[in-house]
């Protein structure tokens, strides 16, 4: 019998199950364009032949030279400044960080304030973007006690390093109490690839595991990715929208 008549069609519908999202050549929106891993997350996104808007306070920061880039100024602390920058796009990435001079308040840091923007700006806004955002390890420990006694670096209330660490879980409560399509991807504590100057490298295995509740170890117990499949994992999360509406973690 000759099977190949029917296997276009159930191709199809495969493929439209799989994934109603698993477009190509989205309109990306990525704020920390500038940084360390939003740069790697910049390259994939353009690599795949999505249309990337870069977003930096300060623009001239972005030397990406590439005709589906566009660099913009914009705040992700700002509602009015997101709502312009990201309405019509598919997909926003948030991967950012930084406190307030003089406030370490968790509530206040950069991370914090971007998930209450975004949740405020898009609750409302015809064909929303989908919104990924890259959290923190020590949020899959399950309470504050816990992330303080295995964060990586001494951290004690009242410093940038707790509002940091602090903060990534007001982002995720923020984003598990909200009305918008929301993604956190949360790295493992060993993220691979930092270069001296602090740029990330572009080293990968191209594959990796995931969990929605424990970090995920390798045989030999570690927890750890190469930024580059951090940043392809970003992509394939815009692409595939496998973890709406939840958080999950990576590893090999
Ligand atoms: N193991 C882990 O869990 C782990 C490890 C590393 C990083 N991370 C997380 O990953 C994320 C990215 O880290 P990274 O090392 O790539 O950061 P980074 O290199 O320090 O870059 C920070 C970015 O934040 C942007 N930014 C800060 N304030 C902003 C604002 N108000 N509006 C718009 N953009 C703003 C900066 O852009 P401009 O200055 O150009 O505006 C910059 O591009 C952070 O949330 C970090 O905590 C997690």
């Amino acid at each position: 019998m000759n099977l190949r008549p029917f296997l276009a069609p159930l191709l199809a519908a495969l493929l439209a199950i799989a994934g109603a999202h698993a477009q190509e050549n989205q309109s990306i929106v990525v704020y920390g364009a500038s940084g360390s891993i939003g740069g790697l997350i910049v390259n994939e996104a353009l690599e795949r032949g999505h249309s990337v808007i870069g977003v930096s306070r300060s623009p001239d920061r972005l030397t990406v030279e590439h005709a589906n880039f566009t660099p913009v100024q914009g705040d992700v602390t700002d509602a009015e400044s997101f709502t312009a920058v990201t309405s019509g796009a598919d997909g926003v990435v948030i991967s950012v960080q930084g406190t307030p001079e003089g406030d370490f308040a968790p509530e206040n840091s950069t991370h914090a304030l971007a998930a209450s923007t975004a949740a405020e700006a898009l609750v409302g806004m015809e064909n929303a973007p989908y919104v990924l955002q890259i959290g923190g390890a020590t949020t899959m420990l399950p309470t504050i006690e816990e992330m303080l006694a295995n964060a990586p670096f001494p951290v004690s209330e009242g410093t940038p390093p707790y509002a940091m660490l602090i903060g990534h879980k007001v982002a995720l409560d923020t984003y598990r109490a909200s009305d918008i399509d929301w993604t956190v991807l949360t790295p493992p504590f060993g993220i691979m690839g930092w270069t001296p100057d602090g740029i990330a490298d572009t080293q990968q295995l191209g594959e990796y595991r995931t969990s929605t509740t424990e970090f995920v170890t390798d045989a030999d117990g570690n927890m750890s990715i190469w930024v580059a499949d951090l940043a392809a994992a970003a992509i394939d999360e815009l692409e595939n929208r496998a973890f709406v509406r939840q958080r999950f973690t990576i590893g090999y």
